[in-house]
Parts: structure tokens; sequence; C-alpha cells
């Protein structure tokens, strides 16, 4: 595959310092946002202002520090949204984090304790046997009796974070799922996988002091269907979820649960989704989204006419179907949330602004969904001048079973502010 068609994935990023600190497999190519900074200030003889509303990760903060930009990025999921911040802690003093690894070490080799929380029927007990999982509750317990409210502490608890799927026998890798039947063939020892990590993010801390990258991200977590309070941004770069049924709010269970942020999958529904937008149908089933009232909002006016044909034809499959899931609900939620998004993305950039959103659209059950010609409406709905789409990859293996075969793709709307 061409390198230009890759900007959509994350995996190049996991040869990049910083970036690389955790797969966040929902991301994309921050080497790709970089240059797309520089196209832009080549192109306008601005300073980028850079905004993204869905930061994730954090690929566009780290690229426009690395670019010596200001950039705002915003993140709903709480866990999410505390990992990017924590990647933005890069220039704190690499050798006091190192201290502080050493530190949580020591006392977890001291431990005798075994772990109290190996139960087979659960999460942590289908992903670690009873020792491995022991060696990971002594590093845990280390930190939280070490931890200050010195910031160099969020970096050992991403630390620890970063570790956890790579120390699991079992198939955790790849978005969400996991798959306990699976094994996988390398497993890293918990204490030797720490305190590489700990090296790894020590170099890459010297590194982006060395390479000059400027300390100007502002990362905050927020929900973006609500009122946005930054300044006036020029180039928006982001990715949306997807209307793929992708759980956002289950891609860090096996990390909350250990964290013990979570007990199970149900707690998702208080601890994550409220400050999420809808785009799976667990979602707006537990939302219980009503389609009648959704497909009236006035949001939704611009795109009705071809939404609510799809909408209803989703609640007439639905019945067809064992699983009877909500995608009708889900379909409407999702685009009645970005309607809001791009709102209130109006208000925060400048006449003129360059956006761009990596996006993809979907067909749940074989019923086809435009989501890019969709969402290039609303933009211009919501003030916006002028969108087109570029693409960049055709797909439609992100079903599971590939129950349909209806071509998808996938690549980057462009709209003009
Ligand atoms: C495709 S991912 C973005 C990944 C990012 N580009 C990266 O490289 O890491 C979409 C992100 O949108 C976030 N999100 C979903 N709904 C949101 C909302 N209402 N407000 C803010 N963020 C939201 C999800 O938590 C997820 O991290």
């Amino acid at each position: 595959m061409k390198k230009e068609a890759r900007s959509g994935t994350f995996s190049g990023n996991m040869k990049l310092p910083i970036h690389r600190w955790f797969r966040y497999s929902a991301g994309f190519s921050a080497e790709w946002v970089e240059s797309e900074i520089r196209r832009f200030e080549e192109d306008t003889n601005q300073k980028a202002k850079v905004f993204d509303p869905f930061v994730g990760s954090g690929t566009t903060a780290l690229a426009a520090c690395a670019t010596g930009n200001e950039s705002f990025g915003f993140d709903g999921h709480p866990f999410v949204a505390r990992i990017a911040q924590t990647k933005n802690l890069w220039y704190l003093n690499e050798l006091e984090f190192k201290e502080a690894c050493q530190l949580v070490i020591e006392k977890a080799r001291k431990s005798k304790i075994k772990t109290k929380r190996y139960d087979e029927s659960k999460l942590l007990g289908k992903c670690y046997d009873f020792e491995t999982l022991s060696l990971l509750d002594n590093l845990r317990l280390a930190y939280e009796k070490l931890a200050t409210k010195n910031p160099i502490w969020e970096l050992v608890h991403l630390n620890i974070t970063s570790i956890l799927r790579a120390c699991s026998n079992v198939g955790t890798a790849q978005w969400q799922y996991i798959l306990p039947n699976k094994t996988k063939s390398k497993v890293l020892n918990v204490y030797e996988a720490f305190l590489a990590k700990a090296e790894l993010m020590a170099l890459d801390m010297k590194y982006a002091k060395d390479n000059k990258w400027v300390n100007s991200a502002h990362i905050c977590e927020q929900d973006v269907r609500d009122k946005i309070s930054i300044p006036l941004c020029n180039l928006l770069i982001t990715s949306p979820p997807y209307p793929n049924n992708y759980d956002y709010a289950d891609a860090t269970r096996l990390e909350m649960t250990f964290w013990g942020e979570i007990e199970g999958w149900g707690d998702l529904k208080s601890a994550v989704r409220p400050t999420i937008m809808r785009s799976c149908s667990q979602h707006s089933a537990g939302d219980k989204v009503v389609l009648d009232d959704i497909l009236r909002e006035p949001l939704l006016e611009p795109i009705i006419d071809e939404l609510a044909p799809v909408a209803r034809e989703l609640e007439k499959v639905r019945l067809t179907k064992g699983g009877r899931k909500t995608y009708h609900t889900m379909v409407a939620a999702y685009f009645f949330d970005l309607a809001k998004i791009w709102k209130n993305s109006r208000a925060v950039m400048e006449d003129g602004a360059r956006v761009c959103f990596v996006i993809g659209d979907s067909a749940p059950y074989g019923v086809y969904v435009p989501a890019e010609r969709w969402l290039g409406e609303l933009a211009l709905a919501s003030g916006f001048k002028s969108f087109k789409f570029e693409k960049l990859r055709d797909r439609n293996i992100k079903w599971k079973n590939r129950t349909h075969t209806v071509p998808l793709h996938e690549g980057r709307l462009w709209v003009e502010g």
C-alpha cells in the first residue's frame, strides 16, 4: 500500500517518539498531520493554530508540538483524554521520571502480596494467569502508595497502563476486543516490560526536547457536543468516530478495570458513555433514543430527506435479524451529535479556516450510510462554505462476519471555512 494511503492509520506512529507510548488503534498518522500543518502554512503564509475536537490519544496535539504550533484538543472519553494529557507531559524531567519508576519497581519487587483479584470468570482472570496478575497488582499498589500530585506520576501511571496488553497471553490487541481463546506468541514479563518502557519514555522525552518540540498543546477532557471555549483556530484536523458500531466506551475496558475505575461492561454506561457521541448501537439503545423524536430535531433538517428513509429501513430490517441491533437510532443519533459538533466547531474556527475530517462510510445490516456526504451537508448548514471528499481507500472489512457486501470507503472530508 502507498504511504499516502496509510495516513488514516495509527500503526506508523508506533515507531515515533511519544506517539508510541500507547497503541490507540483508532488513531491516525502523526506524520501526515505534521505534513498537513506545514502545507497549510506554506499555502496561507500564516502560523497554524490547530484544533482537534476528537483528539483521542493526542496525535494532532503532539504533531503540533513537533512543528512548533499551538493546538487545542478535546476528548470526551475520560481514560483516553488522560492518556493524551499524559503524553503531553513529554517536557517534564526524564531523570526524575526514571527515578519514580525505580521507586515503584523496588517497592513492587519487595512485595510478597499475591493478588486478590484473580477470578477466571472475570476479565482480569481471563487476561492474566495468577502470577502475572500478582506482579501487575504489585506495580499498581506500589504506584498507588508512592504517587504524589507531582505530574511525573502521571507518566508512571501511563507506563503501567501501556504494558497491560503486552503482558497478557491472550488476544488483547487491536480494537477493544479481548479474545480469551486466542493466545499470543510473544508475552512480555511484567517488570521487564515496565523497566523497558521507562527507558523508552525517558529517551523519547529527551528526543522531543533535543528536537525543539514546543510545549503548546492544550488538551482537555470534554464532550464537544457542549460549547467549546478556545481562541479562534485556522486549521482543524480530526477523525470522529465512524458510524460503524465501534464501541469507544469499551476500547479501554481492560485498562479501566485494571485500575479499578469500572467493575464490568455495565459500568461503561455511567463511566464513559454520557460524554461521548453515539456511534454504536449499544449506546443508542442504552440512551433509549426514540427515532421519531430525534428525526424531528431541527439540526438534522439539512439531511432529513435522506436520513429518515435510511433510519426507517433499518428500523424494519432489524426485526428480521436475530440481534435486533438498534442501528436505526444509532444512525440518527450519530448525525444529530455530529450536527451539534459542527456548529460548535464553526464557532471556534476563523473565516477561511481549513478543516479536515478523516471519515469512513458504513452499511449496518447492509443499508448504506453515506457518512462523508451527510457530514459535508451538516458542515455547510453550520456555516462552512464548501466541502469535497478525497477518497483514500476502499474497505468493507470492519463489520465482523461480513454480513453485507456493500462497497465502503474511507478518506478525507475537506471543508473550507
Ligand atoms: C477516531 S478517534 C480519534 C483518534 C485520534 N485521531 C488519535 O490519533 O488518537 C475518535 C475519538 O473521539 C472521541 N469522542 C467521541 N465522542 C466524543 C465527544 N462527544 N466529544 C469529544 N470526544 C469524543 C473518542 O473517545 C475517540 O477517542
